[in-house]
């Protein structure tokens, strides 16, 4: 069994990416100085390193990175160490131009940037591998070496090549998945618009056409990409956990659904011993801290609900988007506690030092241009004695309320062309409902469809277009046994090769919903609808999406009121076996989400959590060392958590009973007694 924890690491990580690469040695003694003023307990090197530990084909300099790991390892500090296989030296692209990724119109990308990989290159793969060999050879058994830091958020600037390469290799992948062209024919459903092949040698990627591309094409090329990326990642890993035992591999996810979509992360979770995430706020209107939450709970169930890490955030702004607010006082802290709340094992970031030069100068870090003293370093030193008194959490879990189901595979049939409106966005009902759930004070774990889904109250499917038979029955099962399931619209339409599911819609869904959907009836941009509960419960608005829903065993709590389904139901509940299925079948606002799942959360008997104030989250970690509650302040008011049970507040050594104080924008952390 491979280790799942950070080797030789007896605090929560706190660090970030050290790339001293761009300094004088001098800085460095500087560099750990500071670390060790701040509490750094590990750092990530060598993640884009490769053009100087290789500067010629075979001719390897290793002798600064000997020197960093030894000064770290004096200081204190452990190694999460890179494999540079994210940015090959030019002289390899030189040697390989077909290394080079090729887009879906046939423009080769250029070497300049970072991330310009074809993962099906032969010579890529085989370069990946010695570089790696080289690494784990030399500090596979380091006394600073941590964990292993495989390439850097893969999947991301390139998700997928359109090359020769790429093609030839599709082509294997459907042999090993369809067997015959036939196969592949029946499940893309080339019959038609006349697309039959009559060999695997006729199939090309995706290309650009004219008008909408076969649909189950584009699909499988999505996880064709998805897998030949997992392959890379797998090659690397086996390497080090031959030459490297006992030390975990990890990459860093980007789990947020805003920040990579190409990754199957379900499949990804399986094949890293350590899950760890990088997030970043993204500044669109919206509350970050709901975003930041989503991820962080999406990420702790890509890890089966184990401690995960947090590998990168911002201590401030960022410089990739179009306006880059700074963060406010108290607000990096808040950020990286909510993460540990939600399961993560410390707080690190991008980066440790700023940059003077390249790309990401304007980024912000935990040494800023303007050195120590500046609030960012005086927060950053502040934080590292936070998480200094938060050590004895390490190995307990976040304990959730509900599971909302999430697949990536449907998340890519959704996203496919021609579909009944573009207004209609999966991810967008994801994160509504996940907002939804947050406002009511619910812990979140997502799952996947077809997992079990047992240990929940509450399931909710926000947006599952594509959905296979076994996860109907799950479902169904689910319900059977006493669950409560909330379905939104436009789910369990097709199966996984995005034809059609057999008989009416929702055809995955059918029996448990209780009820056919008999036409979909999207609504046009700026057109709402009213939809009308039954005595004494309000009137509700929606948009983008209606249906023509024939109940059949359901029974109807809202109508439509006006709008072309007019009379019709708008929202169902059905009983059976010994649980309910909700069924939504238009876009609520979040009042409407909220009355539904008030009504929901009742059939699943969910206590609702009282004297909670809007934007203080409260979120449980539990395991041998105790129950932990976590309770963090997004307001500008001072508020006032109660507490069941009295516990000791880890931040600040004081005891708490009855409740604990919350001041505006900080956060505390309850060790309850018991
Ligand atoms: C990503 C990368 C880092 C850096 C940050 C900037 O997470 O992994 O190298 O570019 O973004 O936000
Ligand atoms: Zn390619």
């Amino acid at each position: 069994m491979p280790e799942t924890t950070p080797k030789g690491l007896t605090r929560l990580a706190f660090g970030g990416d050290y790339n001293p690469e761009q300094w004088p040695e001098s800085v460095w003694q500087e560099d750990v100085r500071l670390m060790r003023e701040a509490g750094v307990s590990m750092v990530s090197v060598g993640i884009f390193s490769w053009a100087l530990l290789e500067p010629a084909p075979g001719a390897y300099d290793f002798g600064w990175l000997d020197r960093l790991l030894d000064l770290l390892h004096a200081n204190g500090v452990r190694v999460d160490l890179g494999t540079p296989t994210v940015v090959p030296p030019v002289w390899f692209y030189r040697e390989h131009p077909e290394a080079l990724p090729v887009t879906a119109d046939g423009t080769r990308y250029e070497f300049g940037s970072r991330g310009a990989i074809c993962h099906s290159n032969a010579d890529y793969r085989a370069a990946a591998a010695r570089i790696t060999t080289e690494l784990a050879r030399r500090y596979g058994d380091h006394p600073a070496l941590a964990m292993w830091h495989v390439h850097n958020e893969y999947g991301v600037p390139v998700s997928a090549c359109y090359c020769d390469s790429c093609a030839a290799h599709f082509r294997r992948w459907l042999a090993d998945a369809y067997g015959t062209v036939d196969a592949v024919n029946e499940a893309w459903g080339t019959a038609f618009w006349g697309q039959r092949y009559t060999g695997l040698e006729q199939i090309n990627p995706p290309r650009v056409t004219p008008t909408a591309g076969n649909p189950a094409q584009a699909l499988d090329y999505k996880r064709f990409a998805d897998a030949t990326i997992r392959e890379n990642f797998v090659a690397e890993r086996d390497i080090l956990h031959r030459l490297s035992p006992g030390v975990p591999v990890t990459t860093n996810f980007m789990t947020a659904l805003s920040q990579c979509d190409s990754l199957d992360y379900w499949a990804w979770g399986r094949e890293v011993d350590l899950v760890t995430n990088d997030h970043y706020l993204i500044t669109d209107g919206r509350r970050t801290h709901v975003n930041l939450a989503m991820a962080a709970d999406l990420t702790r169930s890509v890890a089966g609900g184990a401690p995960w890490l947090l590998l990168e955030h911002s201590t401030s702004g960022v410089n990739w988007q179009a306006r880059n607010p700074a963060k406010a006082p108290g607000q990096m802290a808040r950020n990286s506690l909510a993460h540990v709340a939600r399961g993560s094992e410390g707080a690190m970031f991008f980066q440790w030092r700023q940059s003077r030069r390249g790309a990401e100068k304007f980024h912000s870090a935990m040494v800023p241009h303007g050195g120590t003293d500046t609030r960012v370093w005086r927060e950053v030193v502040e934080l590292g004695a936070s998480l200094g008194a938060l050590h004895e959490i390490r190995g307990t879990r976040t304990r959730p309320d509900v599971a909302v189901l999430w697949d990536w595979h449907s998340w890519w049939a959704q996203n496919l062309e021609w579909r009944p409106s573009e207004d209609h966005d999966a991810r967008e009902r994801a994160d509504s409902f996940y907002e939804a759930l947050y406002d009511r004070h619910l812990t979140v774990d997502f799952a996947h469809p077809e997992a079990d889904l047992s240990a929940y109250p509450l399931v909710v499917v926000p947006a599952l277009y594509l959905m296979t038979e076994a996860a109907g029955r799950n479902l169904r099962t689910y319900v059977e046994n006493g669950g409560t399931l909330l379905v939104s619209y436009f789910s369990g339409i097709v199966d996984e090769h995005d034809a059609v599911h057999e008989g009416a819609h929702p055809g995955a869904l059918r029996d448990v919903l209780g009820l056919t959907v008999e036409e979909f009836s999207p609504l046009l941009e700026g057109e709402s609808v009213r939809v009308t509960g039954p005595g004494g419960v309000p009137d509700l608005a929606a948009d983008v999406w209606t249906e023509f829903v024939v109940p059949r065993g359901a029974e109807t709590v809202w109508s439509y009121a006006d709008g072309l389904t007019a009379g019709r139901p708008a929202v169902t509940r059905h009983r059976l076996g010994e649980g309910t299925a909700w069924y939504v079948s238009t876009r609520l606002a979040a009042d409407g989400l909220d009355a539904v799942l008030a009504r929901a959360a009742e059939d699943a008997g969910l206590p609702p959590r009282t004297g909670l104030p809007r934007d203080v989250e409260v979120v449980l970690r539990t395991g041998e060392s105790g129950t932990y509650l976590f309770a963090l302040n997004h307001t500008g008011t001072d508020a006032e958590v109660p507490l069941e049970t009295p516990g000791t507040e880890l931040l600040t050594g004081e005891r708490a009973a009855g409740g604990v104080e919350v001041p505006a924008g900080a956060v505390r952390v309850v060790r309850l007694d018991g």
